[in-house]
């Protein structure tokens, strides 16, 4: 008996949440409290901001990068990239800009390239002494992007 208790749990358990709801009869779920704690602790719009002129100093300061930021427009990537971690880590923003496949196709941008990028995002949380929880998450939200940024690994 215990045990056929012990299994029913399980399957309970395995069960997608909607999985019941399939008929459309659910209760409408609750609303969801958006979870801003990356984004707090990030220092919010004005903390994200001091990260990205930091960091689109370094892009733009690196020999190695310049030709491929020469001809962007730095205010706009800028922008844009405040607005994507805003809303990516749960901040009252919207990101309007191209989705990444979009924005980086053609580029070629290669695997090595992408390792500097990151490189620079990660001093430039640093050189902003973001708490190394904070940066270790937001560094592991941005490499989930490489497959659609990079086009030679
Ligand atoms: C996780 C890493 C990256 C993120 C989150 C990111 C994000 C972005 C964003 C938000 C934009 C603006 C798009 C728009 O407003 O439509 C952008 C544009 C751009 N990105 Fe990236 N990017 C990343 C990596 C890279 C790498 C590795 C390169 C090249 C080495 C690169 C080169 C560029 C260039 C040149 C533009 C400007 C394109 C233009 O002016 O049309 N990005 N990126």
């Amino acid at each position: 008996m215990l045990r056929r208790l012990i299994a029913v749990a399980a399957l309970a358990a395995l069960m997608p949440s909607g999985a019941l709801g399939a008929t459309g009869t659910a209760a409408p779920a609750k609303e969801e409290k958006k979870d801003d704690a990356l984004f707090k602790g990030l220092g919010g719009v004005p903390g994200i901001t001091a990260v990205v002129d930091d960091f689109a100093g370094r892009l733009s300061g690196d020999a190695k990068l310049t030709g491929r930021f020469k001809g962007a427009d730095m205010a706009a990537f800028k922008k844009g990239l405040v607005d994507q971690i805003c809303q990516q880590t749960g901040g009252p923003c919207t990101y309007t800009g191209r989705d990444m496949k979009s924005a980086h196709a053609g580029m070629g941008v290669t695997g090595e390239e992408f390792r500097m990028v990151m490189g620079h995002m990660i001093e430039s949380l640093r050189a902003k002494k973001v708490d190394p929880k904070v940066e270790g998450k937001l560094v592991g939200m941005l490499l989930s992007m490489k497959g659609s940024i990079v086009e030679n690994p």
